[in-house]
């Protein structure tokens, strides 16, 4: 039974409707617009010292939705100053709608992009065999480390390209969330490919310590609504049930304790709040912030 579970990831559609659904159900890009309008002016004051452009490159910036609010926090902070944006992005999908959403938006006069569909360890290599290292003002990877195999050489490598007083911005499932519950307590049982790896604050916080890199990390809270996983026969719940489990089908593919197991957990306080008569998964980012 358990055999014919299959990862969200290796059926692309699904797993875009099931994001998407995801996104519609939870706080998490209030959650992110919260911490760019409160924080982050504060953590790119000091950015570009001064210089007359200031270097940005965006890891796995999707379609560039939130790339472009950073920008827009970057020329208020620094007015008049040109910026230089880049994007690694291995999807040539999601490098089209940033285009299209690059060529919608007024405002961009003072900016430069450049796309590289590479990811980001294509990208270390190639500029490193290439000798085009070039040091950046601000490196930022929201919500995407866990698609990276080795994150330690990851980290060490763009904290190495690092300009003076530049930073690195790091967004990620909070230790706190309940997924860090779910991926500890049923990671092994749900199925697994090498693309997606279950990490959260603590383990890039852990890792960072052990590479003797300094850090500050804030935490703010998010939910995601799964009342409607608690709903039989529910298309919504179905798609909250594979992006939460990242299986595709689950409620029709997984054995039935298995999902009995977990509904059981979601209820519990450690996982969900209980709110005018919603079940709300508790999905926390943290937000790591990186010196140089
Ligand atoms: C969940 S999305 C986040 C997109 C965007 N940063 C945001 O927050 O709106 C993850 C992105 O990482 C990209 N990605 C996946 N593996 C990657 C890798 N190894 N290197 C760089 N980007 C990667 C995906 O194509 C996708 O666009």
């Amino acid at each position: 039974m358990a055999s014919s579970m299959r990862s969200l990831f290796s059926d692309h559609s699904r797993y875009v409707e099931s994001f998407r659904r995801f996104l519609q159900s939870s706080t998490e890009h209030q959650c992110m617009q919260e911490f760019l309008d409160k924080k982050l002016p504060g953590i790119i004051a000091s950015i570009g010292d001064s210089k007359s452009e200031i270097k940005i490159l965006s890891i796995g910036g999707g379609a560039g939705e939130i790339d472009l609010q950073i920008l827009s926090k970057v020329q208020a902070q620094h007015p008049g100053v040109c910026i230089h944006n880049e994007v690694v992005e291995p999807s040539s999908d999601q490098i089209a709608k940033y285009k299209e959403l690059v060529a919608k938006k007024s405002n961009l006069e003072n900016i430069k992009f450049a796309w590289h569909k590479e990811t980001s360890s294509e990208y270390q290599n190639r500029v490193v065999e290439r000798k085009e290292l070039q040091k950046w003002d601000f490196i930022h990877m929201i919500q995407m480390l866990y698609y990276v195999k080795d994150i330690p050489a990851t980290l060490k490598f763009f904290h190495s390209i690092l300009a003076t007083k530049a930073k690195i911005l790091i967004i990620v499932v909070s230790g706190t969330s309940g997924w860090d519950k779910l991926w500890k307590k049923y990671g092994s049982r749900l199925p697994r490919d090498d693309l997606c790896q279950y990490v959260t604050s603590s383990d890039l916080t852990q890792i960072l310590d052990n590479l003797g890199i300094k850090y500050d990390c804030y935490d703010l809270p998010s939910t995601m609504d799964i009342s409607d996983c608690f709903v039989d026969g529910n298309e919504n719940g179905d798609l909250l049930w594979d992006f939460l489990t990242e299986t595709c089908n689950f409620n029709t593919t997984a054995p039935p304790r298995l999902k009995a197991e977990i509904m059981k957990d979601l209820n519990e306080p450690e996982f969900s709040i209980k709110k005018d008569g919603k079940v709300l998964f508790n999905n926390n980012l943290s937000f790591i912030v990186i010196e140089a």
